[in-house]
């Protein structure tokens, strides 16, 4: 078919195999995002789910590896330059790793996805915001998460997290709150697919507020332990 963009995409009207589910954690550098989408992983699966783990940039093989390692640790470059290799890293992501997944029947975990992109090239950077939505349909084939959890905190409570480990990291205190306040946007704009669950707490707490939001939306089909 031809997609919106004028760009023929055989993959555009996909359907999840059953049991199939895309579920993304965002939130903004220090929020405990990764320790989170572990967790999340794990439970899943000792519920019997078949589930996979992965994150972007750089899940998606030795491309997108090689994109992770240029956007985070490269020389500094164009902004646009930046949304594109985001673009390209998520491109090898969903064709090698999160389309065929979701086909047949898994439920995919993913650290970060478009919506990082949007809160930090979108609103972090001041790239029209139009400009990455198109992108994302070139990129992905507008596949988007059946379930965003975001992990909210204020970024004056994960500083002392955040070491400029990254070229993220070190754009300032400034930049974590414009990526704050932007996925905060986001969450009101696609109430429908986010879950806000605030981080501060304990991460007993955090987890089971992740896991409740989850298991709400668990697909019947695949076991007769969803909701347990
Ligand atoms: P992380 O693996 O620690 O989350 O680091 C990835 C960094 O890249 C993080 O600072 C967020 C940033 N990032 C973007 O700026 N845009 C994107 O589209 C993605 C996926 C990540």
């Amino acid at each position: 078919m031809i997609s919106s963009t004028g760009i023929p995409d055989v993959q555009q009207n996909m359907i999840h195999a059953p049991g199939g589910l895309f579920i993304t954690v965002e939130g903004a550098d220090g929020t405990g995002k990764t320790t989170h989408a572990g967790l999340l992983a794990d439970r899943l699966r000792k519920e019997g789910r078949d589930t996979i783990l992965t994150r972007e940039p750089g899940g998606g093989g030795a491309v997108a590896s090689a994109l992770r390692e240029l956007l985070l640790h490269g020389d500094d470059m164009a902004d646009r330059t930046e949304l594109l290799l985001f673009f390209a890293a998520r491109s090898e992501h969903v064709a090698h790793v999160i389309r065929p997944a979701i086909n047949s029947g898994s439920i995919v975990v993913c650290d970060r996805y478009t919506d990082s992109t949007l809160a930090y090239q979108g609103y972090g950077l001041n790239i029209p915001l139009e400009m990455i939505y198109r992108l994302h349909e070139i990129a992905t084939g507008d596949l988007w998460p059946d379930l965003t959890i975001l992990l909210d905190l204020d970024p004056a409570e994960s500083a002392d997290r955040l070491h400029d480990h990254n070229r993220m990291e070190g754009r300032g205190m400034e930049f974590q709150h414009r990526v704050r306040n932007g996925f905060l946007s986001l969450a009101e704009t696609a109430a429908d697919r986010y879950v806000i669950v605030p981080s501060s707490g304990p991460m007993e707490e955090v987890h089971a507020a992740v896991w409740d939001a989850v298991r709400a939306r668990l697909p019947l089909q695949q076991t007769g332990c969803a909701g347990s």
